[in-house]
């Protein structure tokens, strides 16, 4: 056995050697080699230079140089909090997670962010907030890592160095620091338009949350649930606040800004704090898994298309309250490293494009951010489930591993574990048909329709609404230097909507360009309005 290992209080460490305070009289350096001074350099005389052999000053001063890891490439500046997740059972039909059983509670860490803003930019600012959720289940760890906008900028993750490139601050001045308004970003989602359903909800109040707290979240893709006889069914995940859906208008969102940049994680930590516990009911969509994987002629792979809740209601399965506030931001929401692809027995990914290039993205970017592949080892990231994999060695490897034969099939360290089959808990990916097909770098033809989706959305916002999603691209478009940009947003609008488009035109001082065929004959979907927006309702 090794060294005992106390605290600075004197408290022994060996059940979590991670953790360190810094009250108590006993201050030590890294080393546990009590110090009698952190106040004063070593020197040659009271007045003379400094000594190199000083190697309290060199280790207090190297570790402060490196104390700063690089902030997430997006979602940069976000806020977190502990909490609960309890299934109803509702979901044991068509999936058979063990978290979503009745009455199984699960620990949670969710991760609220806004994408665009570097770490220490404002929170209410016009922008896609991030909602991800970690469930330390007791069959591993599943991320669920959504946002507060159903749809998406892009279908193909190829294209998403292109949209965060032109989205981030220009290149050459680094402004706008903030969310929007800027040429780049409008150049690219005309010429994109793909872009359009999304940068229209941006532009509705959805744009600017009133709390973290009243915020919707969704999972976007489309994901398939595996029951325990092995049969399937499409799914969206949807997040519903208890206290509802609720939005800051532009002005109020301007000057807290000003007053208070940390709003939104402030309201968050002192409702937490206050033992106002936010809740969100989880809920899903439910589609047949057929394979088109389309539901009424909306091609599910599309993350840019939504399912109208008037045509398939969100049923809830689970509720999740959050209950505590991290105890040092640093080591749990700076660290936290979601990924798309931490599921369970029971949940499985399709085949959309999108969250393709996402399952090697983010494992990918933690490499960098959080220096080297054990970061799965940092407490906030650790499974709750046992652990027994042959992952060995590493930058920042803290696991002392035993035995001598991390590779499979062995004999000398007692043979192989046993390997579990479907029924016995192991994770067996669905035996999905894959059609022997061409390579080709095309799209189908179910992800030409960019207009539909966004018109629908647009029709289904109140009059007060549509003021204000009209304002929004006003103000935003005003800001372009580049006329060209402007009009060619004004084309883009004219699709989607004559007097969404004639009003943006008028506060530019522009003319209203006719649109380009005729316009989708579209029903609104009241539930996509905030006003609209009824569940649930206890
Ligand atoms: C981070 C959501 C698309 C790459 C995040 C975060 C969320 C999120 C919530 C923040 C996680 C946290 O709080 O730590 C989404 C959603 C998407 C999407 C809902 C589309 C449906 C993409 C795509 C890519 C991507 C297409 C790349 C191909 C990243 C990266 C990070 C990130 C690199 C930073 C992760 C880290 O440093 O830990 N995303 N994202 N995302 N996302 Fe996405």
């Amino acid at each position: 056995s090794g060294p005992e290992v106390y605290t600075a209080t004197g408290e022994h460490l060996d059940a979590d050697p991670t953790v360190r305070a810094q009250k108590g009289s006993r201050l030590t350096n890294a080393q546990g080699i009590r110090l009698y001074d952190t106040d004063h350099s070593l020197k040659a005389g009271e007045r003379g230079p400094v000594l190199l052999q000083d190697h309290h000053l060199r280790e207090k001063i190297t570790h402060f140089d490196h104390e700063r890891i690089p902030e997430r490439v997006v979602h940069a500046r976000g806020a977190a909090a502990h909490g609960v997740f309890r299934g109803y059972g509702t979901a044991s039909q068509v999936c058979k997670a063990a978290f979503l059983g009745k009455d199984v509670e699960t620990p949670v860490f969710v991760r609220f962010s806004t994408v665009l803003g570097n770490r220490g930019s404002a929170d209410t600012v016009r922008d896609t907030r991030g909602f991800a959720t970690k469930f330390y289940t007791s069959e591993g760890v599943f991320d669920l890592v959504g946002n507060n906008i159903p749809v998406f900028f892009i279908q193909d993750a190829i294209k998403f160095p292109d949209v965060v490139h032109a989205a981030k601050p220009h290149p050459d001045r680094e402004i706008p620091q903030a969310q929007s308004a800027h040429d780049t970003f409008w150049d690219f989602v005309s010429l994109h338009t793909e872009a359009t359903h999304h940068t229209l909800w941006n532009m509705s109040d959805r744009g600017i949350p009133r709390s973290y707290r009243t915020m919707e979240g969704f999972g976007v893709h489309t994901f398939r649930l595996v029951d325990a006889e092995g049969g399937t069914t499409l799914v969206k995940f949807h997040w519903k606040p208890k206290l509802g859906v609720h939005s800051m208008m532009w002005e109020e969102a301007q000057i807290t800004n000003g007053v208070d940049p940390d709003f939104h994680r402030r309201d968050l930590a002192d409702a937490i704090e206050a033992g106002a516990f936010p809740e969100w009911e989880l809920g899903i969509q439910t589609f047949p898994d057929t394979p088109e994987q389309t539901f009424q002629g909306i091609d599910l792979l599309d993350p840019t298309k939504i399912v109208p809740e008037e045509w398939a209601p969100v049923q809830p399965i689970g509720l999740l309250a959050l209950t505590a506030n991290p105890s040092n931001f640093f080591a749990e929401t700076e660290q936290v490293a979601f990924h798309p692809g931490h599921l369970v027995p029971g949940v499985d990914i399709t085949d959309d494009p999108l969250l393709a290039g996402r399952l090697f993205s983010y494992i990918d970017t933690q490499i960098t951010r959080l220096g080297g592949p054990n970061f799965a080892q940092i407490p906030v990231n650790r499974t709750h489930a046992p652990v027994n994999d042959m992952l060995r060695d590493g930058l920042h490897q803290s696991a002392v591993h035993s035995g001598v034969a991390p590779y499979q099939p062995n004999s000398l360290d007692g043979g192989c574990p046993f390997f579990a089959g479907a029924g016995e808990g192991a994770y067996v990916e669905t035996p999905v048909t894959v059609e022997r097909a061409s390579k080709v770098r095309e799209s189908p033809a179910s992800f030409a329709d960019h207009t539909s989706h966004p018109r629908r959305f647009y029709l289904s916002l109140s009059a007060v609404e549509r003021e204000h999603v009209i304002a929004a691209y006003t103000f935003e478009l005003s800001k372009c230097y580049e006329d060209a940009v402007k009009q060619r947003n004004l084309r883009v609008l004219a699709d989607i909507d004559p007097g969404l488009c004639a009003g943006v035109a008028a506060g530019l001082g522009l003319p209203a360009p006719e649109p380009s065929a005729p316009l989708a004959d579209v029903e609104p979907s009241p539930a996509l309005s905030q006003l609209g927006h009824t569940w649930p309702t206890d």
